[in-house]
């Protein structure tokens, strides 16, 4: 069971397309007919997962590195003649009490996740208000709206872009430019990391009784994505199986 988008004449980019929920998500864009810009750091991951398919664009870029994203931007508009759509979804964790978290263990999630989101939003906006048209969708987390122990980098950052994302539909709706986020709950290998034990616990705390799929995510970013929810900025989807009801 799937919903048919159709996103042809449209250039969507991904960030962390390598593997995961962005692989998913940039897969929905490919089949519903998009030109679609694969971003990871990871170039051997990007090159195993979307090397030799047509209308895919790849660029092995890390999003903390504000530089080679802005490079990255004008070279997916150079190759393509547009960018429309942007999902900020490249993430990572580095998981402890606050006690024990040192400066490295925050500083690279803020990086990766708020800065990383920062840097790729400030580049693509300019492309989109010359177009009147964008849709950015980035990727929070329950961690972000409530809270988990361990999680206090991934908390902050992602709470960070929860602001981060209101503020910018406001500054963006009267260019055509929607701004929204989902919270996912995903079976990915950044979930399958914990293990068997810790991966059943979580599971038990769903509503829904399972882990999604990634594919289910990507149906709601299409959505959000869409021309027609032009009317829709500054939500947070929760797309995690009633989680942060
Ligand atoms: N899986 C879930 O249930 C879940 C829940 C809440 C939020 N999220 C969020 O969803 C997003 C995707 O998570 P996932 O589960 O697919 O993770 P994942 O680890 O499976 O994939 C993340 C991808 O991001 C890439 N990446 C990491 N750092 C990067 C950087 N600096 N620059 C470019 N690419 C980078 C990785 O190489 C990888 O391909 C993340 O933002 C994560 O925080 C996931």
């Amino acid at each position: 069971m799937s919903i048919t988008f159709d996103f042809s004449g449209r250039t969507a980019l991904v960030t962390g397309a390598a593997q995961g929920i962005g692989h998913a998500i940039a897969t929905m864009f490919h089949d519903a007919g998009a030109q679609v810009a694969v971003v990871d750091r990871d170039p051997v991951a990007l090159k195993a997962a979307w090397d030799g398919k047509e209308r895919v664009f790849a660029h092995a870029v890390d999003v903390t590195d504000s530089s080679a994203v802005s490079a990255a931007v004008d070279a997916v508009v150079a190759e393509t003649g547009s960018l429309d759509i942007v999902v900020n979804n490249a993430g990572i964790t580095r998981d402890t009490v606050v006690w024990k978290m040192s400066d490295d263990q925050w500083q690279a999630v803020i990086d990766v996740h708020l800065k990383g989101t920062f840097a790729m939003t400030r580049a693509v906006v300019p492309h989109m208000r010359a177009a009147g048209f964008g849709r950015i969708v980035n990727v929070t987390s329950y961690t972000g709206l409530h809270g988990t122990i361990g999680q206090s980098n991934y908390a902050a950052a992602k709470g960070g872009i929860i602001a981060f994302t209101k503020t910018v539909a406001k500054e963006t709706a009267r260019f055509g430019i929607t701004v929204n986020a989902i919270s996912p709950n995903a079976a990915t290998p950044m979930v399958l990391a914990v293990g068997q034990e810790r991966l059943a616990e979580m599971t038990a705390t769903v509503p829904v009784g399972r882990f999604a799929d990634p594919s289910e995510m990507a149906t709601a970013v299409g959505y959000l994505a869409a021309d027609e929810s032009a009317y829709v900025t500054g939500v947070v989807l929760p797309v995690d199986g009633g989680l942060a009801m």
